[in-house]
């Protein structure tokens, strides 16, 4: 059974007063396996946001379906959505959403502050997350004392740190420089590589050349989809780069 499975997803959305309709997502289907690490990528409006919001169970789709591990996300009751998330989704945003107030260690925390684990628990678990990130001597300091690229390994450690069954990226090198950006993408394949299922969208190809398989949105559908095979970074950087012209050209799709 697949990790993640998106049948027929479709989100219009309505106006205060019902008069516009935007369709965001048309038909969107795909699923996701344990251990993949999937890119997301699309012109802007594409409707990349739109989806993700979905499968991170903060917006309900207009209709269609996602399972996680067979089971409905439209079952669970509102009641139990934010639990449901802390227990099975990690999200590493944009712009980091730390709480400034908050040092790293307890930004990483958090998540599990709310499900009331026990602190030596927490320490327990941030040991190694925090070693394999290179945080381990910024626990103290709070997000204005640290870069970006450290700021955004804090959120992956408090993405982590719950042990999810999918973390969901959301344009995750966008505020990075090219340098922080490369150790990001290190960090999400290692993770990877460690067995941690991986979702993420971005506009940067440099980004998506990283992961194991690209799909490209487009019209609100899944328009295309590349498989990594055994192609380096780099073929895989130049078959996105491809497949991008012919998505913005409208060209044939042979490349
Ligand atoms: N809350 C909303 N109400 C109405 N329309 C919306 C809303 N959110 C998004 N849209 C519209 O839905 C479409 C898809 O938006 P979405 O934010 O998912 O795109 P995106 O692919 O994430 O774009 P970007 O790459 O710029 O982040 C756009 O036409 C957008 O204007
Ligand atoms: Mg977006």
């Amino acid at each position: 059974m697949a990790l993640l499975q998106v049948e027929h997803l479709k989100k219009i959305y309505t106006t205060r007063f019902g008069a516009v309709q935007v369709q965001a997502l048309q038909d969107v289907n795909f699923s996701v396996e344990e251990g993949e690490y999937v890119a997301v990528m699309g012109e802007s409006g594409s409707g990349k946001t739109t989806l993700l919001n979905i499968l991170a169970a903060l917006d309900k789709p207009t209709s269609g379906r996602v399972l996680l591990e067979g089971s409905d996300m439209a079952a669970i009751p509102d009641g139990r959505l934010s639990a449901y998330r802390r227990e099975n989704l990690g999200f590493v945003f944009q712009d980091f959403n730390l709480l400034d107030t908050f040092t790293l260690r307890d930004n990483i925390f958090l998540p599990l502050v709310l499900a009331r684990h026990d602190p030596d628990e927490m320490e327990k678990r941030l040991a190694p997350i925090a070693k394999q990130l290179g945080i381990e001597t910024l626990l103290n300091k709070f997000p204005y004392e640290v870069s970006g690229g450290q700021k955004q390994r804090a959120a992956v450690a408090r993405a982590l740190i719950t042990r999810p069954r999918l973390v969901l990226a959301d344009e995750p090198t966008g505020a990075l420089d090219s340098k922080a950006t490369d150790g990001l993408l290190d960090v999400f394949e290692a993770i990877n590589r460690a067995g941690q299922t991986i979702v993420m969208v971005t506009h940067s190809t440099r980004a998506a050349s990283h992961a194991g398989r690209v799909l490209f949105i487009k019209d609100g559908q899944v328009f295309h989809q590349l498989y990594r095979g055994n192609a380096t970074n780099e073929q895989m950087y130049q078959k996105i780069s491809d497949t991008l012209t012919v998505l913005t050209t409208g060209g044939r799709d042979d490349a």
